[in-house]
């Protein structure tokens, strides 16, 4: 009897897309508003400016859907081809229903299932394992995965801590079966429950259901305990990084570039330090976004896509509330088309 072997099936990004709202927050802006400045918030964070949807209906669900039609249109997909919508975010239209179904419906997929994935500034990361699981299983061919985060719904705008922080924005990638050698190659990841008492929002869930103080008291807000989160952050994204690299025998100088979550610019730095990958190799965009949780990896995406080359070998790591955490290695599976 012979045997034949079939080879997996490989994951691939086969296109991207983004969306970021017009309206720009500066940090002359938030001077105006908190006691801060421009020089701390420079220095600390690295933030020059961030963009926030002032207009009320344009809600996660019309950026991620903007994100989607750009995608779409850039490279001629027919949404209808399609098979599942994955929005990772933590500021959904509604707390009930998901808002996939809504961005599936406005860019006519109308052939898809969707669901939303909630991991925080990790679900986007999350959300490359899964949309590689789905392809890869053979299950489905066409996995829309889209990063999206309205942060101005859920921040205050009296709290120097956050506010200089978030901005808004969504990006989107297509995942599809590799017609090369390149795409997904492995993730590690973690969490800790520890996490939700340093990075919350306090009401609103069934734990703590809205009650007559939340609005006085601003608990329906985002807060952080910060030097807690940065400490956590630089430890397990680097530790994740470390992990996927020893699976794949690379070393720092193998990978072309890093994308890591964008909170602060001083924990990609101290990330890439304690990783050895060179500052060149470090993409950022948090002087012009700020943290834009779901949003911030596939924006460096679309940001960089023109730098990516055929196999380049890229470093994906995040880490947000929970805590949630991981890295993801990914060979780059195209050459930009003009
Ligand atoms: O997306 C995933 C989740 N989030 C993160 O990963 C964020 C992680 N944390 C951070 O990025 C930083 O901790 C912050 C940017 C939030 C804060 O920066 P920091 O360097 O950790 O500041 P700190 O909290 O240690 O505060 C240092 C000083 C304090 O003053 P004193 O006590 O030394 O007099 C703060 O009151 O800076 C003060 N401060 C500010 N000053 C001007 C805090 N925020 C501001 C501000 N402007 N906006």
């Amino acid at each position: 009897m012979t045997r034949t072997s079939i080879a997996p099936i490989k994951a691939a990004i086969t296109a991207v897309g983004s969306y970021v709202p017009e309206e720009v927050l500066t940090n002359q802006d938030l001077e105006q508003m908190v006691d801060t400045n421009d020089e701390w918030i420079q220095t600390r964070t690295g933030i020059r400016e961030r963009r926030i949807a002032k207009s009320p209906s344009h809600a996660t669900g019309y950026m991620a859907t903007m994100a989607a039609l750009n995608l779409c249109e850039k490279n001629n997909i027919d949404p209808k081809s399609i098979d599942l919508v994955l929005v990772a975010t933590i500021t959904p239209d509604y707390q009930v229903s998901s808002t996939a179904p809504y961005v599936a419906s406005q860019i006519g997929a109308t052939s898809a299932f969707a669901y939303d994935l909630s991991a925080a500034c990790s679900g986007f990361l999350y959300g490359i394992s899964t949309a590689a699981a789905y392809i890869s299983s053979g299950q489905y061919q066409r996995v829309l995965l889209i990063g999206a985060d309205k942060m101005s719904s859920i921040v205050d705008y009296s709290d120097r801590t956050t506010c200089i922080i978030f901005g808004d924005g969504a990006g989107a990638v297509l995942f599809e079966a590799s017609k090369n050698a390149y795409g997904f190659e492995s993730a590690v990841h973690g969490s800790n429950g520890i996490g939700r008492d340093y990075l919350n929002i306090h009401d609103g869930g069934s734990l703590h259901p809205v009650n007559e103080n939340t609005f006085k008291e601003k608990n329906h807000l985002v807060r952080q305990e910060g030097r807690t989160v940065f400490k956590y952050a630089v430890k397990h994204m680097s530790e994740a990084s470390n992990k996927v690299l020893e699976k794949h025998a690379l070393t720092h100088e193998d990978i072309n570039y890093m994308i890591a979550h964008q909170a602060n610019k001083r924990i990609l730095d101290a990330t890439a330090q304690q990783l050895g990958i060179a500052n060149e190799k470090v993409l950022t965009n948090i002087e012009r976004y700020g943290n834009t949780t779901a949003a911030t990896l596939p924006l460096l995406l679309s940001d960089y896509e023109t730098e990516f080359k055929k196999g380049d070998k890229l470093l994906f790591t995040a880490f947000g509330g929970g805590f949630t955490w991981g890295a993801a290695y990914l060979t780059w599976n195209y050459d930009i088309k003009n």
